[in-house]
């Protein structure tokens, strides 16, 4: 069986997501819809015709769609995917608006839609890796969380007003990995953060700069690094400490090569950016999404994981403004 299905953005990501669905076999990327920038050269590229949003949901032969456009029309369409029974990829974050992102939940939830979140690192080989070796038991109980994770360069100031902010746009897939990596909710959050360096971010009331502690229902710790630069480049790792080791996710480096020469020896820089470095992961998604709809094979990011991702980074922004940690009881809202 063929499945049809539509995507929503063909900037960054939707581009990604777009050419990585039309390249599984069975899949047909029919419809592609982008008001904002001309999607013509991608569409005859995949085989898909430009269309308009109503056009495209009016599509009775359709299966499902990838949200990838900008993140406040995320909510509406998620709730015309519910009410027409349509499988959706949505990028994160669901909503800017917490108690959007928590309606919008509950009617994806009730209207019992096939969903998954873009939650690209729970696809990523290594960080599954570590995840299914310390569920299996092997490296004895996760103690210690560790991320890092700093972008090579602050994005622009128009992305970064419309972005909802450092924790709700970047920091939200550490908040992610300390769930999946834990396996259990987060108790408490204490954030610090602030623009050490970026003025058109300062400017945008956002920062440039976050370190989190966060403590699980067991008592369990995560601490992580967060920033808009790096001079390093990508920077991206993870550190399990758990009872009998230690599991650690590095850098990628863009080539193997080293070079040495009388002053020492020099590695490759990690791969350029997230679309590099989860090329891999964002090619799983598109399948899992292909698996979910044909098979109903449950996707490693609900909504559900979406929201409490994201009411981590809610509880962050109180803690940073408040300068106390936050304590989580279920349902907790800013
Ligand atoms: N998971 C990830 O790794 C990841 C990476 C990047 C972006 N994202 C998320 O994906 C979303 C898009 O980010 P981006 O960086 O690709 O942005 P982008 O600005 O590069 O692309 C968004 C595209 O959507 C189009 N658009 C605007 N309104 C639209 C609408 N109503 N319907 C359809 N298309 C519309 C724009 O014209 C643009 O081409 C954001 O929510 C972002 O948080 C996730």
């Amino acid at each position: 069986m063929t499945i049809r299905i539509a995507v929503f953005g063909a900037g960054r990501i939707g581009a990604v997501h777009a050419r990585n669905a039309a390249a599984l076999p069975g899949v047909e990327v029919a419809r592609l819809v982008d008001p904002g920038t001309d999607a013509t050269a991608l569409a005859r590229e995949i085989g898909a015709q430009v269309g308009t949003a109503a056009g495209t949901l009016a599509d009775a032969e359709l299966d499902g769609i990838i949200i990838a456009s900008p993140t406040d029309s995320h909510a509406e369409l998620l709730l015309a995917a519910a009410e027409r029974g349509l499988a959706v990829f949505c990028e994160k974050p669901v909503s800017l608006d917490f108690p959007t992102v928590v309606r919008v939940t509950q009617a994806v939830e009730a209207a019992g839609i096939p969903c998954m979140i873009g939650f690209q690192r729970r696809y990523d080989p290594n960080f599954r890796a570590v995840r299914e070796r310390i569920a299996s038991g092997v490296s004895g109980p996760l103690e210690q969380l560790l991320m890092q994770t700093r972008d090579p360069a602050p994005p622009p100031r128009a992305y970064v007003a419309r972005s909802g902010g450092m924790l709700r746009d970047q920091a939200i897939h550490d908040f992610d990995q300390a769930r999946y990596m834990l396996g259990e909710e987060i108790a408490s959050v204490h954030a610090v953060g602030g623009a050490l360096f970026d003025e058109g971010i300062a400017a945008e009331d956002d920062i440039d700069s976050l370190m989190v502690v966060m403590v699980s229902a067991s008592g369990r710790m995560v601490q992580m690094a967060n920033n808009r630069r790096s001079p390093l480049g990508y920077d991206q790792r993870l550190e399990a400490h758990c009872a009998r080791e230690v599991l650690f996710v590095e850098n990628r480096p863009a080539t193997d090569i080293r070079i040495a020469g009388p002053e020492g020896a020099r590695t490759a820089p990690p791969m350029d950016y997230f679309i590099s470095r989860f090329a891999e992961a964002y090619r799983a998604e598109m399948a899992a999404f292909a698996a979910l709809i044909r098979e109903g094979t449950p996707p490693l990011a609900t909504i559900r994981d979406g929201l409490e991702a994201q009411r981590l980074a809610e509880a962050a922004r109180v803690s940073i403004r408040t300068g106390r940690p936050v304590a989580l009881t279920p349902g907790w809202m800013p």
